[in-house]
């Protein structure tokens, strides 16, 4: 089996323009690449779940608005601004629950204001070294988020996961599952159970194929089976990723995770949020202010199946994420730290550490 832990999910083809991907709706069976040239195929690689992952798209983002920038032929600000705000938000819509992409894009779009004085190709010269610069940053910060997690396990520890915050999430690592790829790394052992995740599959299909080529004992569930494997006393900790996080800590992750921190709470088991600082969204007060994405009835209905598995007609809820109530959450794990309740204080906390420390790229 190959180890996906070499590729890049995420890569900037300076030469020819484009970005590659490693396809993820073809995996586990088919380890395939895409390249990306045009605005639409780089929008709908994010909406079909192509790249995916708070953190690999906020980079794949930053490359694509590069990219858009690169090809604006104008000499003057005014002339620039326009096309380049357009494309910002063409991009901006294509997911909305992450806030990574907007994250990415403001950056990219500030620092293009920032300097708008200079020539055009200035800018874009600019642009194109922020945009290496988010994906570097990202990979810096989820291996910080694995040595802070890393300490909050110990060898043959038995770790439930939620969707996929791994290596093929981010640019390297992955959060929730950066401190098993490190501890791997250090020669440590631990069980993995990966919850399936209806209705797309991104623990079954995703999470089972990483932590598999890295040597990780992994066993799948379906996502109702999660109640059964804590009771029967095989999960010490719950760790998860995230999508964004509100100011008082509600994190909003993959549809299903809620459940699985009530169920944790119910077990007295700890469950830790993953999250490097370009998820946490300290604009929004709470989780029930964050836009939920609502996806396509298919992916419940018939996009597994060979035929269609529920009756002509029947109306289907398909929202793409929920959010964990702050209450429910032991601490949120950071590049900077792992914040613990109450989080109005410890995620302010966080950014004055970041503010202070310069990520070593
Ligand atoms: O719809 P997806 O597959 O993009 O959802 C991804 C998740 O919910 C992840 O847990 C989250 O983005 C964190 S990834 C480090």
């Amino acid at each position: 089996m190959d180890n996906i832990m070499s590729y890049e999910t995420v890569e900037l083809d300076e030469r020819e323009g484009s970005i590659i991907i490693l396809d993820q709706t073809k995996l586990p069976n088919e380890v395939q690449f895409l390249q990306l040239k045009e605005q639409k195929d780089m929008w709908q690689a994010i909406y079909l779940l192509q790249v995916r992952g708070a953190p690999a798209i906020g980079v794949f983002a930053a490359f694509a608005l590069y990219l858009a920038a690169k090809d604006i032929d104008a000499d003057t600000w005014e002339a620039f601004y326009a096309p380049f705000h357009d494309a910002k938000e063409y991009l901006n819509s294509s997911r909305p629950t992450a806030v990574n992409i907007s994250w990415s894009l403001n950056r990219m779009e500030q620092l293009a204001i920032d300097n708008r004085n200079k020539p055009i190709a200035e800018i874009k010269a600019l642009l194109l070294k922020e945009s290496k610069e988010i994906k570097a940053e990202d990979v810096w910060m989820c291996r910080r988020i694995g040595e802070n997690g890393l300490t909050l396990l110990k060898d043959g520890d038995g770790i439930l996961t939620h969707c996929n915050a791994g290596q093929l999430a981010t640019s390297k690592y992955g959060t929730a599952l950066a401190p098993i790829h490190l501890g791997v790394e250090r020669g440590m052992n631990f069980r993995v159970f990966c919850d399936e995740t209806r209705p797309l599959l991104q623990g079954a299909r995703l999470s089972a194929f990483e932590l598999m080529v890295d040597g990780v004992d992994t066993t799948v569930i379906c996502d109702n089976m999660a109640s059964q494997v804590m009771k029967n006393g095989w999960v010490n900790v719950v760790f998860v990723g995230c999508d964004r996080v509100a100011a008082n800590g509600d994190s909003c992750n993959k549809i299903g995770t809620s459940g699985v921190a009530i169920l944790a709470k119910y077990y007295g088991i700890p469950f830790y949020v993953l999250a490097p600082t370009s998820t946490i969204d300290m604009s929004i007060e709470k989780g029930e202010d964050i836009v939920i994405e609502q996806r396509p009835p298919e992916e419940v209905t018939k996009m597994w199946y060979k035929q269609r598995m529920v009756p002509q007609g029947v109306k289907v809820y398909n929202p793409a994420f929920d959010f964990v109530d702050n209450e429910l959450i032991t601490g949120i794990v950071t590049e900077y730290g792992i914040a613990r309740p109450p989080y109005t204080e410890s995620l302010k906390e966080i950014f004055r550490r970041k503010t202070e420390t310069k990520p070593r790229l």
